[in-house]
């Protein structure tokens, strides 16, 4: 099993609706790690850059316009399949159809405000944290916890 980093950007809703802490804090219970953080306004062609794989699809005007509307905090995350854990703590992009449990399933009502972004495969995350990560701003360390959150032999 891999440690894997990925990217995780608590979208406008999230912070206008005072959800940081609550979701941040699914995070670290989970036993994932914070490697790196950010609060910003999100620049347009950074926004298109991202979401560069829905260009031209119906909804991408408003996704573009949603996540340039308000700040979001982007982290990143780091953990045994981070990658594919975070997904699974999100839940489905609806949340209307999210399992309860999961973050949008929660706490979302909506497909297009939908809270949160993760990474959704190690090419993604590979990319994504290039986007928003400059070199050197993602922190190298191993909390004091983490002997008691994996088995020696998930490492
Ligand atoms: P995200 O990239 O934001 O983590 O969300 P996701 O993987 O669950 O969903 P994705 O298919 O990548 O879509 C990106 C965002 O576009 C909006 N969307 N609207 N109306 C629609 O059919 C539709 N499909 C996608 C959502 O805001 C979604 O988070
Ligand atoms: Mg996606």
């Amino acid at each position: 099993m891999a440690m894997e980093t990925t990217l995780i950007i608590l979208k406008p809703d999230a912070v206008q609706r005072g959800l940081m802490g609550t979701v941040l804090a699914r995070f670290e219970a989970k036993g994932l790690t914070v490697v790196g953080g950010k609060f910003q306004m999100v620049p347009k062609a950074l926004a298109e850059k991202h979401y560069a794989e829905h260009a031209g699809k119906p909804f991408y005007d408003g996704l573009i316009q949603f996540v340039t509307s308000s700040p979001v905090l982007v982290l990143a995350i780091r953990g045994v399949n981070a990658i594919a854990v975070c997904r699974t703590l999100i839940g489905a992009t609806n949340g209307q159809k999210a399992d309860p449990g999961t973050i949008r399933g929660d706490f979302g009502m909506s497909g297009g405000y939908n809270l949160i972004h993760g990474s959704d495969s190690p090419e993604s995350a590979e990319r994504e944290l290039a986007l928003w990560f400059n070199d050197g701003e993602l922190v190298d360390y191993e909390p004091t916890r983490q002997a008691w959150v994996y088995d020696p032999s998930d490492l």
